[in-house]
């Protein structure tokens, strides 16, 4: 399905942002705050590979450092065919920021589809476990 909304174009402009010398994907998120507010990330990477760091996670350390603490979807667009999910590592973060939320998956053509948090992490591990030893 072809569908546009802010959250999306806000994704598609982060990821002109990309600083992506070494993979040349460039990836763009954009995640929405309970009041509104839209936080955008680009992937950053990093001469050692090891220490890049993901799109999502660059737009969710921005909205935690920035105070906050809600969120009611996030946005990840990429240049394939197939729509780019987020990784593991990226995953987990955003299960534990932001819970159950939709993740709207988009490319450059247009195409779109969103999933639950929960259909891309089941069974994920969480506090509740510290909790319960
Ligand atoms: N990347 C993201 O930013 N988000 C994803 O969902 C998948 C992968 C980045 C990391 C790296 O800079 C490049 O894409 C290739 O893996």
């Amino acid at each position: 399905m072809k569908r546009t909304n802010p959250l999306m174009e806000q994704a598609l402009k982060a990821r002109l942002h990309a600083y992506a010398p070494f993979s040349q994907f460039k990836v763009g998120a954009a995640l929405q705050a309970e009041d509104g507010t839209i936080y955008t990330g680009c992937n950053v990477e990093n001469s050692t590979y090891g220490l890049t760091v993901c799109a999502e996670r660059v737009a969710i350390f921005k909205a935690i450092s920035e105070g906050a603490r809600r969120f009611t979807a996030l946005a990840v667009v990429a240049d394939t065919r197939r729509l780019t999910p987020p990784c593991g590592a990226c995953r987990q973060l955003i299960w534990e920021f932001c819970g159950n939320i939709p993740v709207t998956l988009t490319n450059l053509k247009g195409k779109t589809r969103s999933y639950r948090m929960k259909a891309l992490l089941p069974e994920p591990f969480s506090v509740k476990f510290l909790e319960e030893k």
